[in-house]
């Protein structure tokens, strides 16, 4: 059996969502300290909506195909839906991640979380001022 699913590839290889949103409503960045991956997520968002979805990874194939998925599974979902995305979801999405991978699916889970703690945050000083 191939160590890979031929979704993992094709994400590894065609990455959707890659890049910046200069004028991102929120910016989440992780890192795992073990490998030294890094993973960054921009997200767009309107009306509680997550209009656009761009991330960068810079860490191995697993996490850019975790990243790649997530994006694509979170795309115009509500906020709501959002903060609910687990990396076993991600995992799953993947026709599965071998066990010492997982973890690289965890990063864009806690990428998504950071990301709209940022929002929130944002949001939050918007209306203090
Ligand atoms: Fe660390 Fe994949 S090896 S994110």
């Amino acid at each position: 059996m191939a160590l890979y699913s031929e979704k993992v590839m094709d994400h590894f290889l065609h990455p959707r969502n890659v890049g910046v949103i200069e004028d991102a409503d929120a910016v989440g960045e992780v890192g795992n300290a073990k490998c030294g991956d890094i993973m960054k997520m921009y997200l767009k968002i309107r009306d509680d909506i997550v209009e656009d979805v761009k991330f960068e990874t810079f860490g191995c194939g697993s996490a850019i195909a975790s990243s790649s998925m997530a994006t694509e599974m979170i795309k115009g979902k509500p906020l709501s839906e959002v903060k609910n995305l687990t990396n076993k979801a991600v995992t799953e999405a993947l026709d599965g991640l071998p066990a010492h991978k997982i973890h690289c699916s965890v990063l864009a889970e806690e990428a998504i979380h950071s990301a709209l703690e940022d929002y929130y945050s944002r949001q939050e000083n918007a209306h203090g001022n």
